[in-house]
């Protein structure tokens, strides 16, 4: 929260007890759009559109990093018609929102399997990236063709090159070694994980990285997922307890 706390709803808010980094599991666009007899693709607009919203609350109430699901590896299988509308969304999205991430301080950075994009996304999303590489405000991390097991794969893939080729000992392998060989290694594990929609899982998301997150499930259907609902999730965040598999002394 900003200090002249000026931020409607957010006053009761303490800044200090803010999650660091929050992640989401955007779910809920097909069924939203389902309910109304409309096209699924209306469903991820809309999404689109709580998208703009929850960034921007986020950078007003000083959230550090928020990380978003929006395409994972197993999104490729669905309709062909589907994954090149979400491809344009993405992209549209991408250039509508320079203006409001240079303006708001705001780095853009994105992590999965970013060359299985369609070459026009990949080069937007370069684009943007290095425009955005110095805001230091807010990090918005976007997952795309993001799939945690692949990312563990690569992560030991990449430990054991190096271990063969004696850049490492084996014993020098810790957790802080794994982390810094994630696509995560810029940021640190969220603090707080919130899926809409209601389902019960996480989807191959952030597995190493959500070890100690708060979770927190919604039945809300992303696209109707509001500003005040965010902002009662941070606040019920500030009144639980972490500790981390310790006890209070
Ligand atoms: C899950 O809903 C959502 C997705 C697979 C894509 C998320 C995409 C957006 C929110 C919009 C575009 C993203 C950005 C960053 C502009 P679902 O389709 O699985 O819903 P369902 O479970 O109800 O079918």
């Amino acid at each position: 929260m900003n200090s002249d706390q000026t931020v409607h709803g957010a006053c009761d808010l303490d800044p200090a007890g803010l999650p660091v980094h929050v992640a989401i599991i955007m779910d809920g666009n097909g069924r939203w759009a389902k309910k109304r007899l409309l096209n699924r693709v209306k469903g991820h607009e809309q999404g689109s559109e709580t998208v703009r919203t929850i960034v921007r609350t986020s950078r007003e109430i000083g959230i550090r990093y928020l990380t978003l699901y929006a395409f994972s590896t197993e999104n490729w299988e669905r309709p062909k018609s589907e994954v090149s509308a979400l491809m344009t969304l993405l992209n549209r999205f991408l250039i509508n929102e320079r203006k409001e991430m240079q303006d708001n301080d705001i780095r853009l950075f994105a992590i999965g399997q970013l060359d299985r994009l369609p070459e026009p996304v990949i080069t937007t999303l370069k684009e943007t990236m290095k425009l955005t590489r110095d805001n230091k405000g807010m990090q918005l991390t976007l997952s795309l063709s993001y799939g945690s097991r692949s990312e563990i794969v690569d992560m030991v893939r990449a430990i054991a090159r190096e271990a063969c080729q004696g850049k490492i000992s084996t014993e020098l392998i810790n957790e802080n070694l794994v982390s810094s060989h994630l696509n995560t290694c810029n940021m640190p594990d969220p603090d707080l994980l919130i899926r809409t929609s209601g389902e019960m899982r996480i989807s191959n998301f952030l597995l190493w990285q959500i070890a100690y997150s708060e979770i927190f499930i919604t039945k809300t259907l992303w696209p109707d997922f509001s500003k005040e609902e965010y902002l009662q999730i941070l606040k019920e965040y500030q009144s639980r307890d972490r500790r981390f598999g310790k006890i209070k002394t």
